[in-house]
């Protein structure tokens, strides 16, 4: 029996001018894609841009939708601003209630500081926890995060390390979606 790769959205978590975000999303998105298991649609904050009133009707939201309720993970690049997550990033969380809902979830996360975006990536499992999404245990992060492109602006500067600790939140990741789709079929959520 073949199993049907694991559906995918990766949220990039900021949005602000010059941001490092498309960096960090491009290289765990080529991870991702090199893989037989999941296919990967890629959430940009900064391209849906929601308003900070969750409208109901907001056509962003909308259109957005369809694509988060289809998704059986999400994989989460998130900077840390101020011991936290990005406000567009919130917002977008904010947006939406029952798409989240029963699935796993995991966190990239880095920062200009030591933390590697540890911080952020702790509020935002406690934030998933409120749609009972399960944050996988072993996350990605960049400490320092300037210090992982090199001399011509690769990034990260040495993929090995980084490669291994996306290839295991991914393990996590694929391991709860399948479960939970089992489990899924077997018995619809909170039913
Ligand atoms: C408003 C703001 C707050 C920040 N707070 C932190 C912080 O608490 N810890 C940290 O390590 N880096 C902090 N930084 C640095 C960012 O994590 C770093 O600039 C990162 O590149 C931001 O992601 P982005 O480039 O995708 O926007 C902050 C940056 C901004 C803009």
């Amino acid at each position: 029996m073949t199993t049907a790769p694991v559906r995918v959205v990766l949220l990039v978590g900021s949005a602000r001018e010059g941001r490092l975000a498309p960096d960090v999303a491009d290289w765990f998105a080529g991870v991702a894609r090199r893989r037989g298991d999941l296919v990967l649609d890629v959430v940009d904050v900064a391209r849906h841009p929601l308003p900070s009133d969750l409208a109901a009707d907001d056509p962003v939201a909308a259109a957005l939708r369809p694509r988060l309720a289809a998704a059986e993970a999400y994989a989460v690049v998130v900077p840390e601003y101020n011991r936290s997550i990005p406000g567009p990033l919130k917002t977008l969380v904010d947006s939406f209630q029952t798409e989240w809902r029963a699935k796993p979830v995991g966190f990239v996360g880095y920062g200009l500081g030591a933390a590697g975006g540890v911080r952020a990536i702790e509020h935002l499992r406690q934030i998933f926890a409120e749609f009972h999404c399960v944050g996988m245990k072993d996350v990605v992060t960049f400490p320092r995060v300037l210090d992982h492109f090199d001399a011509e602006g690769r990034f990260p500067a040495e993929p090995e390390r980084s490669e291994a600790a996306a290839k295991l939140m991914l393990d996590q990741l694929t391991w709860w979606a399948e479960a939970l789709r089992a489990a899924k079929a077997a018995r619809p959520y909170g039913a």
